[in-house]
C-alpha cells in the first residue's frame, strides 16, 4: 500500500497503455473497468462476489447518495467503504451529470444547480464547494470535479458555453479540495463533438492540473462513429502521465475501441443493469435469455466462461428463472456480465503488455455474432 495517488505505466501498444493506479486502499490495473454502485451497492451482488470478478475499483454516486441515505450519514457511520462494505478504492462522479438527467425543476446558475429531488421533491443545491464536501464526506478515494454535462444534440455555441462553465468550476473544484494526501481529483474534459472546444477545455485542465483527467460528455446518444472520431483526437490532448477516464462507456466494443485510443478507465452501468433485463453479454456477443427458444436448451450461456452461471447452470434454468422473476435470474446474469467485462480488461491488458493488441481485437471482433446467439 502507498500512501500517495500515483499511476505507473508498464507498456504501450499504439496508443494502448496498460499500467497500475496505486492508491491507498489498493492497486487498480488498467485499463480498468468500474462497475457502478450507484446507491452504495452493485445491484444483486455482494461485494466480494463483484471483487471475485476482478474488480479493482468501483463507482459511487454523489447525486444518488446525498439525497439517500445523505452523505452526513454515511459519514457519520463511518464512510462509504465501510457503510457498503468494499474495502478497496472507490471512485465517486460529482453529481453534475446525474443531476441533470435526473432531478427535477433544475435551475442552473454561475454557483452551481438548485434542483428537486427524483424521489421525494426535496429542495437541493450542488455546487463545486458542495460536490467536493460531499465526497469528503462520503470518503471517496478518487472524486470528480463538479461539471455539466450538455444534453446534446445542442448548438456549438451551448457546448462552448456550457464547456467554459464546466473549466471555471473545475477551477472552483480544485480550490474547495484542496490539499488530501491518499485522496485524487480529476478534471473533467467536455466540449461536445468540436475538436478546438476540446483543445481549449484539455488545455484549461492542464493549467489547473490534476490527478488524472476524464474525457466526458460522450455515450450521451451521439453514436459510436462520432465517440471515437472524438478520441480519436481527445487523449492525445491529455498528459501521457496521469490515468485518462472516459466516463460512462460502454458496451464491449466500445471499451475495446476506446482502449485502442488511449483511455485507461472506463464504468457502465451495462453489465449490471443489462444483467437484470435478462440480457448476457459474451464473446460471441449478445444472449437475450427471455427468448423461449432457450427454454430447453441444458447449454451454459457460455461453454468457455468461469463464472458460477456458466459453471452450474443451464441457459434453460436461466430463462425459467427469468420468466418466474426469481431474483437469483438477476444475481447470475449480473455475475457472468461483470465477470465477462472484467475478462475482456484482463484480455486487453495481456494483449498490450504483449504488444499484441492488433491480434486480439480481430479476434474479439471475428467471434462475434451480431442478434441474439
Ligand atoms: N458520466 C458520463 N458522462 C459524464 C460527464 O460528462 N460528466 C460527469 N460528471 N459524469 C458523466
Ligand atoms: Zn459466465
Amino acid at each position: 500500500m502507498t500512501e500517495r495517488f500515483s499511476f505507473s505505466l508498464h507498456a504501450t501498444d499504439g496508443k494502448a497503455r496498460t499500467g497500475t493506479i496505486s492508491t491507498t486502499r489498493g492497486e487498480i490495473r488498467t485499463p480498468a473497468f468500474m462497475p457502478v454502485g450507484t446507491a452504495a451497492t452493485v445491484k444483486a451482488m455482494l461485494p466480494e462476489s463483484v471483487r471475485a470478478t476482478g474488480a479493482d475499483i468501483l463507482l459511487g454516486n454523489t447525486y444518488h447518495l446525498m439525497l439517500r441515505p445523505t452523505a452526513e450519514r454515511i459519514a457519520r457511520l463511518g464512510g462509504l467503504h465501510k457503510f457498503m462494505n468494499w474495502d478497496r478504492p472507490i471512485l465517486t462522479d460529482s453529481g453534475g451529470f446525474q443531476v441533470m438527467s435526473l432531478a427535477s425543476l433544475r435551475k442552473l446558475t454561475e454557483e452551481g444547480v438548485r434542483f428537486s429531488s427524483h424521489i421525494d421533491g426535496s429542495k437541493h443545491m450542488l455546487s463545486p464547494e458542495r460536490s467536493m464536501e460531499i465526497q469528503k464526506l462520503l470518503g471517496s478515494d478518487i472524486v470528480m470535479c463538479f461539471d455539466e454535462c450538455p444534453a446534446l444534440p445542442a448548438t456549438e455555441e451551448a457546448v462552448a458555453d456550457s464547456m467554459r462553465l464546466s473549466m471555471r468550476w473545475a477551477q472552483r473544484s480544485r480550490d474547495a479540495f484542496g490539499d488530501r494526501p491518499g485522496h485524487a481529483l480529476f478534471g473533467i474534459m467536455q466540449g461536445g463533438v468540436t475538436r478546438e472546444l476540446r483543445e481549449e477545455s484539455a488545455k484549461k485542465l492542464k493549467e489547473i492540473g490534476f490527478d488524472g483527467y476524464a474525457v466526458g460528455g460522450l455515450a450521451v446518444g451521439e453514436g459510436q462513429e462520432a465517440m471515437f472520431s472524438v478520441l480519436d483526437y481527445a487523449p492525445g490532448f491529455l498528459p501521457e502521465d496521469k490515468p485518462r477516464y472516459l466516463m460512462g462507456v460502454g458496451k464491449p466494443d466500445d471499451i475495446v475501441g476506446a482502449v485502442e485510443r488511449g483511455i485507461d478507465m472506463m464504468d457502465c452501468v451495462l453489465p449490471s443493469r443489462s444483467g437484470r433485463t435478462g440480457q448476457a453479454w459474451t464473446r460471441r456477443g449478445q444472449v437475450n435469455i427471455k427468448n423461449a427458444r432457450h427454454q430447453d436448451d441444458p447449454r451454459p450461456l457460455d461453454e468457455d466462461c468461469t463464472c458460477p452461471a456458466c459453471r452450474s447452470y443451464s441457459r434453460a434454468y436461466l430463462h425459467h428463472v427469468f420468466r418466474a422473476g426469481e431474483m437469483i435470474s438477476g444475481m447470475l446474469l449480473t455475475w457472468h456480465n461483470l465477470h465477462y467485462y472484467q475478462e475482456l480488461m484482463q484480455g486487453l491488458r495481456e494483449a498490450i503488455a504483449a504488444g499484441g493488441l492488433d491480434d486480439f481485437v480481430r479476434r474479439f471482433h471475428a467471434l462475434r455474432t451480431e442478434g441474439d446467439i
